[in-house]
C-alpha cells in the first residue's frame, strides 16, 4: 500500500553538472519509489516537449542563437508553464522526481556572467522543492564520463564556472551526495533521502520559491 495516499507528494529535485549522473539516478530513484508503492513521476527541465522547450532545445543544439537573458527567461518560462500541473500532481499525492530545476537556471546563466539576483528573480513564485539533492562530481570527472554529447554548455571550462555558482547557491538544506562514489552507493543514499522527505512533507503545505 502507498504510504503517501492521504498526504501530498514531495517535490524532489536533483541538481548537478552535465554528466554528473543525475538522469540515471533519477530513473533508479523513481523505480525504487514506485516499487515501494509510492505514486511518483519522473520530470525534467528543460521539458523539451512544449513549444518553449523546443526553442530551448534548438538553442542547446546550436541550431539557433539567442541573447543570454532571452534564453534565461525561456528556461524560466518552461518551468512556469508546468507550475500548475506540478502543483495539482503534488496536491493529489504524487511525488515528483525532477531532473534539474531553478538552480540549474541560475547557475548556468550566472556562469555566463549575468547578475545572480537578476537570474533568480523570474524563479520567485515557482514551487519550492521539499528536497534538493546535489550530485557532486568534479568537472574533470564529469567530462571523462564518456565525454559530452555536444550540446552548448558541455565544455569543461564552462562547467567549472557552473560548479562555482552551484556552490554559492547551496544552502544548509541541500543534501550534497558524492557523485563519484559507485552508482549503487549513490542510489542507496538517494533512496534514504527521498524516503525521509516523503514522510516528512506529509502534512506540510506546499510553498513557493523565495530564495
Ligand atoms: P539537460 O542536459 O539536463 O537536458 O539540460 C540541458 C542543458 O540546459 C544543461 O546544460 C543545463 C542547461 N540548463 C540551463 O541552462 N538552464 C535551466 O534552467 C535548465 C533547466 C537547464
Ligand atoms: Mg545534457
Amino acid at each position: 500500500g502507498s504510504s503517501n495516499s492521504s498526504g501530498r507528494g514531495a517535490l524532489v529535485v536533483l541538481e548537478g553538472l552535465d554528466r554528473s549522473g543525475k538522469s540515471s539516478q533519477c530513473a533508479r530513484l523513481l523505480s525504487f519509489l514506485q516499487g515501494k508503492g509510492h505514486r511518483a513521476e519522473g520530470w525534467r527541465f528543460p521539458d523539451r516537449g512544449t513549444s518553449v522547450g523546443q526553442m530551448i532545445s534548438a538553442y542547446l543544439a546550436n541550431e539557433s542563437q539567442l541573447d543570454d537573458r532571452t534564453i534565461h527567461l525561456l528556461f524560466s518560462a518552461n518551468r512556469w508553464e508546468k507550475r500548475g500541473l506540478m502543483e495539482s500532481k503534488l496536491l493529489s499525492g504524487t511525488t515528483l522526481v525532477v531532473d534539474r530545476y531553478s538552480y540549474s537556471g541560475v547557475a548556468f546563466s550566472a556562469a555566463k556572467g549575468l547578475d545572480i539576483e537578476w537570474c533568480k528573480a523570474p524563479e520567485v513564485g515557482l514551487l519550492a522543492p521539499d528536497l534538493v539533492i546535489y550530485l557532486d562530481v568534479q568537472p574533470e570527472k564529469a567530462a571523462e564520463r564518456g565525454g559530452y554529447g555536444g550540446e552548448r554548455y558541455e565544455r569543461i571550462e564552462f562547467q567549472q564556472k557552473v560548479a562555482e555558482h552551484y556552490h554559492s547557491l547551496r544552502d544548509p538544506t541541500w543534501k550534497v551526495v558524492d557523485g563519484s562514489l559507485p552508482m549503487e552507493t549513490v542510489e542507496d543514499q538517494l533512496r534514504e533521502l527521498a524516503t525521509d522527505c516523503i514522510q516528512e512533507c506529509n502534512g506540510k503545505p506546499l510553498t513557493n520559491l523565495a530564495w
